[in-house]
């Protein structure tokens, strides 16, 4: 689906403004919002471009820049804190040989800390796109990656 064909399909109602932005986003393979998708987004709702950046910017789970197919969203609040969610992207940006904010150069992967997910009972956690991962050990991300990899080579 095109990017105006997202957009045409929501109300023209400020509203609307975060589901639009979510779903082009979701809907880029490099998974962010591009300059031309606000444009188009500020002049379907009929707002200011710089508001439309200024909410873009805003949220974290938003990005101006290209990203992985596979965003890893470490929450890295107390409670998961203090459950070793520093080991977990210690161990993450080994396993990928990235740091926080960074891109492994197959664009698979890109890892980023996230303020709580609000899962803090199966802490430590993180989200890999929309799907959550708890109770994470050194060992079970080493599954999971090699899982999603796996999950990327059947999509081919
Ligand atoms: S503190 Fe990590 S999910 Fe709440």
């Amino acid at each position: 689906m095109d990017q105006q064909e997202i957009i045409s399909g929501f109300r023209a109602e400020k509203a609307n403004l975060l589901p639009i932005l979510h779903a082009l986003q979701d809907n880029h393979p490099q998974n962010y919002l591009t300059e031309e998708s606000l444009k188009a987004v500020a002049r379907h709702l009929r707002i200011n471009l710089s508001w439309v950046y200024g909410v873009a910017g805003y949220y974290s789970m938003f990005s101006l820049k290209p990203r992985g197919r596979y965003i890893i969203r470490v929450c890295n609040s107390p409670v998961c804190n203090m459950l070793d969610s520093s080991g977990i992207i210690d161990v993450l940006s080994g396993i990928l040989g990235i740091g926080k904010g960074e891109t492994t150069p197959d664009g698979l992967f890109t890892v980023e800390e996230a303020e709580c997910l609000g899962i803090c009972d199966v802490a430590p956690a993180m989200m890999v796109n929309r799907t959550v991962y708890g109770k994470l050990t050194h060992e079970s991300l080493k599954v999971i990656l090699d899982e999603l990899r796996i999950m990327k080579n059947e999509e081919k």
